[in-house]
């Protein structure tokens, strides 16, 4: 497959066009660089500058290469963020999506994967999380994922493009080598935060809230794997091009792990002093989310590799402790 992939410069686009290269497919890679890197890009893959709402910049890579399907992880992603700038998400998150969906129809290009999330779920009602439970978003950054996930049925109804929204839980990790990584700035996620305090970069990570009805009163969340996500893409491709119809899959380990557990974990493997403090709740975190990824097991025979969360944070230390400050120290 030639495979496009918007938001390839990314924390999970870039393991993803390193997954396809390494499994034989060819990746275009189209971003903006608004929060990518052009150094996460793999060597072997196509590179262009340009952003979902410039028709003639998406046209252009579509005339110019024989693509097969499209992976979509363009979008901006900030939770708190999206609830101060509302507009500004469903601007990106939404019309990048609909100008991608016209760019495909014009270009005849029937297949899509697209980057859903576990925040389409609001606060659950029960756990472990099926695809089928009610989805109301609490932020704005998950009612623009949800709106996308409705554009995609009707764009299938209508100009028969066939999609598969992956919901996915908490991505953490980096690829093995330790070449590429999460670098996001502003760094909001638990795992990379947590190392950077490990490493001398940040001098403490602040725990939001220890007063949750978990069992040790802080969050539980779902880690799963950047590369194991970046293999259900491909998968879900693989499925769409035998001819399976759209649908929308989680994708976690199903193992949910405090944030104090999480960092027990991470003192464990880099053998590093971690300082440690306490702040109230962060708006907007429900305190339990943990995937049920069956469907995806079963349908696109997926099976998680990094599904431990000592070997998810290894990787990522291998990563972090490597490139202190990201991309900005390569080379
Ligand atoms: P990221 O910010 O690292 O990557 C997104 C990429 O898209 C960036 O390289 C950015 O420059 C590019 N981009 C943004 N808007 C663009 C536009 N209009 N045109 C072209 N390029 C654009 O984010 P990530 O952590 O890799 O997440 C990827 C996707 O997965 C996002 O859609 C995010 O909402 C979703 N997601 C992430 C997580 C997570 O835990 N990281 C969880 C659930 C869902
Ligand atoms: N946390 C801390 N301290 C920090 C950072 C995070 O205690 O410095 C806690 C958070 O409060 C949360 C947990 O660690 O309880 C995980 O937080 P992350 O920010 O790493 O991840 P989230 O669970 O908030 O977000 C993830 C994805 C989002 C998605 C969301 C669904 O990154 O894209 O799940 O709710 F929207």
């Amino acid at each position: 497959m030639n495979v496009l992939v918007c938001g390839g410069a990314g924390y999970i686009g870039s393991h993803t066009v390193c997954e396809l290269i390494e499994q034989g497919h060819g990746a275009v890679v189209f971003d903006s660089l608004v929060k990518g890197h052009r150094a996460a890009v793999h060597k072997d893959a196509k590179f262009y500058k340009g952003d979902l709402r410039d028709e003639a910049a998406i046209d252009k890579v579509f005339k110019e290469n024989d693509i097969d399907a499209v992976i979509d992880f363009a979008a901006f992603s900030l939770v708190g963020e999206s609830c101060s700038e509302p507009l500004m998400y469903f601007d990106n998150n939404v019309y990048g999506t609909l100008r991608l969906l016209e760019a495909m129809n014009r270009a005849g290009v029937k297949k899509i994967v697209f980057s859903s999330t576990a925040a389409t779920y609001g606060e659950p009602r029960s756990i472990p999380i099926v695809e089928s439970d009610p989805t109301e978003p609490i932020n704005p950054y998950g009612e623009t994922k949800l709106t996308v996930e409705k554009m995609l049925k009707w764009s299938d109804a209508a100009y028969g493009i066939k999609y598969t929204a992956l919901r996915y839980f908490n991505a953490a990790g980096a690829h093995i080598s330790g070449e590429i990584g999460e670098d996001h700035s502003p760094e909001s996620h638990l795992i990379p935060i947590i190392l950077q305090a490990a490493s001398g970069v940040r001098d403490h990570i602040s725990i939001f809230g220890e007063d949750y009805p978990t069992p040790d009163g802080t969050c539980v969340r779902d880690y799963i794997h950047v590369t194991d996500l970046a293999d259900a893409h491909i998968k879900a491709l693989e499925r769409l091009n035998r001819g399976g119809a759209s649908t929308v899959y989680n994708l976690g380990n199903g193992t949910g792990f405090s944030v104090k557990e999480v960092i027990e974990t991470a003192k464990a493997v880099t053998q590093k002093p971690i300082k440690v403090l306490t702040e109230g709740r962060r708006a907007g975190d429900p305190p339990t989310l943990i995937a049920s990824s069956k469907k995806a097991v079963d349908e696109l025979g997926w099976k998680p590799r990094f599904n431990t969360l000592p070997q998810i944070i290894e990787t990522a230390w291998k990563w972090h402790s490597t490139h202190p400050k990201g991309y900005d120290d390569r080379g």
